[in-house]
């Protein structure tokens, strides 16, 4: 059973450990045997229930919790190359070696890095429009110029645009896959190919954020193209499957020399808490199979709603939705915050279209009910 940690929490927590130092116990077996079960307050902010940052409410699972007690008496210490093991694991699983993986703080770190070293100094990036634009921000501060590329009418990229135009000013071409904010995937067989031309013009960076919440990851991932020796980059994250957001682990899938190059611009020193935590939600099998359950529960009530309230959707491979509210995304916004929602935004060009992330279950029943009410009114 998972923990949720606040101030009075820790101050209750740090007296148990003293009085089971007492016992002569150590403060992780005293954390551990002393946990919370409650999840009721999960997800709630301010009183609000948050459905706005693509979080996962269900993580951190009870194995993370378990090795995030076991790591907090290590905290003293650097994390000098305590990755390997975690990069063992990812490599056994992904078919690659240790050499071909960077653990990150967070995905954000490598798809920043990924800007630092391919898009300064008047370097293009081309990616779609609309998709999640961390990378392109960075790039843009460092004087890169962003082509966005429409989404075609599906909503998904438009890889044969997408590939029209590339140039020799080409620094990378950004693939999200699943798309966020539209859920959209590009099928592998579809991927694959664009992935081997792409890349031997440019670099091709692909952000898997979302692609483990779907069983299917290994027909549709960019890795069997890193097999191959081509210029990719596969970037993931523990922030969504694994309810790890606020830990800030993510990883990179690339060739050797490209992780040794990723390694000299890394910006932080992984923090033990998160690494012991994503070591143990990687193996827990049963944890990502419950997780991914209960978000496809959870997307499944949301096209309902929907449906309920004549609403069009996106069919979403992510653990948000992207829906058509027919006028403004502001006052429906404001309209759900009075009933205690907090939901996610438009993007151009879809602005009447507002992406809503899954909380709990029983939250998005709050939430059908909430629009329910709104669209009836
Ligand atoms: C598509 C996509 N990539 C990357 C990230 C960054 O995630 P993190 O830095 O937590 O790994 C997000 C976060 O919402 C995302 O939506």
């Amino acid at each position: 059973m998972a923990v949720s940690i606040t101030r009075r929490t820790l101050l209750a927590g740090s007296q148990l450990v003293f009085a089971g130092a007492a016992a002569g116990l150590m403060p992780s077996q005293v954390l551990a045997q002393s946990r919370p079960q409650s999840r009721s307050d999960r997800q709630i902010r301010d009183g609000l229930i948050r459905l706005s940052a693509n979080e996962n409410p269900y993580g951190p699972s009870a194995s993370a919790v378990e090795a995030l007690a076991e790591a907090i008496p290590d905290s003293w210490k650097y994390t000098v190359r305590q990755d390997q093991q975690l990069k063992k694991l990812i490599a056994a699983q992904e078919g690659v070696s240790p050499a071909h993986i960077m653990i990150g703080a967070g995905s954000g770190e490598i798809l920043r890095i990924a800007a630092l070293i391919y898009c300064r100094n008047d370097r293009e990036v081309i990616a779609a429009r609309p998709t999640f634009t961390f990378l392109q921000t960075y790039a843009r501060n460092l004087g890169a110029r962003v082509i966005e590329v429409d989404l075609d009418s599906d909503m998904r990229h438009d890889l044969a645009s997408m590939a029209s135009r590339v140039s020799a000013a080409t620094g990378l071409v950004l693939v999200c896959n699943p798309n966020n904010p539209t859920g959209t995937m590009i099928e592998g067989v579809e991927m694959r190919p664009f992935i081997s031309e792409v890349s031997r013009q440019t670099t091709v960076v692909v952000d898997e954020a979302y692609l483990d919440l779907s069983e299917d990851l290994a027909e549709h991932t960019a890795v069997g193209n890193v097999r191959a020796g081509e210029n990719v980059i596969v970037s993931r994250t523990f922030s969504k499957l694994h309810g790890l957001a606020g830990l800030r682990i993510g990883y990179a899938i690339a060739q050797p020399e490209t992780i040794k190059q990723f390694e000299r611009y890394r910006m932080s020193i992984l923090n033990i808490a998160g690494l012991r935590a994503a070591m143990a939600s990687y193996q827990d099998r049963g944890f990502q199979q419950f997780s991914r359950m209960k978000i496809r529960e959870s997307v499944e009530l949301v096209y309902g709603a929907c449906r309920d309230a004549g609403l069009a959707y996106v069919p979403s491979r992510g653990n948000f939705v992207l829906f058509d509210t027919g006028s403004s995304v502001k006052a429906f916004r404001a309209a759900m915050r009075t009933r205690g929602v907090l939901v996610g935004r438009s993007y151009a060009p879809y602005d009447s279209w507002c992406r809503v992330s899954m909380g709990t279950v029983e939250q998005m029943k709050v939430f059908a009910d909430a629009t329910q009410e709104y669209f009836k009114a």
